[in-house]
């Protein structure tokens, strides 16, 4: 399922929040809106918010094509800014953004042709997506054994991302060898991304699929009912650090503690090396009313003070494995994350 489709100056986005109620795309054709779609999250996940940025900025270059030279490059520079404010976690947001404002350093150019480029390298960077989940699946689903029941946190899908999923296209790749039992999905509060979003997918793919609240996790480890742990990442630092879904950290210390494998799928744009540690990475604060409220009804007092990191860091030494598109990394990451990249 495609959650972000592009056709001739018109952005499509599945609005995520109507999952899995209603199934609608919704039609772009100005930035500031695909900013504000990133924000409420109507397109969510990692890579998939780094895909539409890109094509917010090619609407961005359609809508000011027709402006003088110096007023589109201003323009322009405005619509990167505005896009790079919109959530500040996954960095495939601002890896995306950085290669669209590359395309747009060609000043000898004609602005013509730099609309051009500019929806080549959107199109490239969500086809790269899609081709990074495919061989991480391939290469993540031959450490998981015939008969496993996985766990996941979140959406790691094809929703979140260009197609395919990465902590789902491994599961998916698993799933199409026969490997998989059973995949346990976490409803993950505060904005049910599990439910709505992971059990929905896996159902449509005929993944044999079981939903449970977070706070089951640990009944259910202890039970002997999980054999791995699979989850994205929002960031990875140089020293293996990863920061996804809120409640992802709880999960990763549930793990260790019951000797269950921890898996970590990410393509190469979620990790960052100009950070050292996990401590560095900035952790969104979103609205309080998502705890407070379900849906439009309230389930605590209106006023009630709230705490809503939508993120949180889990650190190296509790994953057991990081699956990429370049290949497994291990302990020691900080040595094996530098050996993969330079
Ligand atoms: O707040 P969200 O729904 O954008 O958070 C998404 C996650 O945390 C995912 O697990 C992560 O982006 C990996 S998606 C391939």
């Amino acid at each position: 399922m495609d959650s972000v489709k592009y056709e001739k100056g018109k952005l499509l986005l599945l609005d995520q929040t109507k999952l899995p109620v209603q199934v609608v795309f919704l039609e772009y054709v100005d930035y500031l809106s695909v900013a504000d779609a990133i924000r409420s999250m109507k397109v969510r996940g990692a890579p998939a918010i780094g895909v539409a940025a890109a094509y917010g900025v090619v609407l961005a270059a359609h809508q000011y094509k027709k402006l003088e030279r110096i007023v589109f490059s201003n323009k322009m520079e405005e619509a990167l800014n505005k896009l790079r404010e919109t959530r500040p976690t996954a960095v495939n947001l601002f890896w995306a953004l950085e290669r669209m404002a590359k395309v747009l350093e060609a000043n000898d150019l004609e602005v013509s042709e730099i609309v051009n480029r500019l929806e080549k390298e959107a199109i490239l960077i969500q086809e790269e997506d899609l081709a990074m989940n495919i061989k991480m699946g391939f290469l993540g689903q031959k450490l998981l054994s015939p008969g496993v029941n996985i766990l996941t946190h979140c959406n790691a899908g094809a929703l979140a991302t260009a197609g395919y999923g990465t902590a789902l296209g491994v599961i998916r790749a698993a799933a199409k060898e026969g490997k998989v039992n059973m995949v346990y999905v976490d409803e993950t509060r505060p904005l049910l991304q599990g439910s709505r979003l992971t059990a929905f997918e896996l159902m449509e793919e005929g993944i044999p699929v079981t939903l449970i609240t977070d706070n089951m996790a640990a009944f259910f480890m202890q039970q002997g009912k999980i054999d791995c742990v699979i989850v994205g990442a929002d960031r990875i630092t140089a020293n293996g650090d990863v920061a996804n879904k809120i409640g992802t950290y709880g999960v990763a210390v549930l793990a260790n503690y019951h000797n269950i494998p921890f898996y970590v799928a990410a393509p190469s744009s979620t990790f960052d090396l100009s950070l050292q540690t996990g401590k560095d990475i900035p952790i969104e604060e979103r609205n309080p009313d998502e705890i407070r409220k379900i849906g439009e009804v309230w389930i605590a007092p209106k006023k009630v003070n709230v705490l809503n990191p939508a993120f949180d860091v889990t650190p190296h030494q509790l994953i057991t494995a990081i699956i990429t598109d370049k290949g497994i990394i291990e302990s020691d990451y900080k040595l094996n994350i530098k050996g993969m990249f330079f």
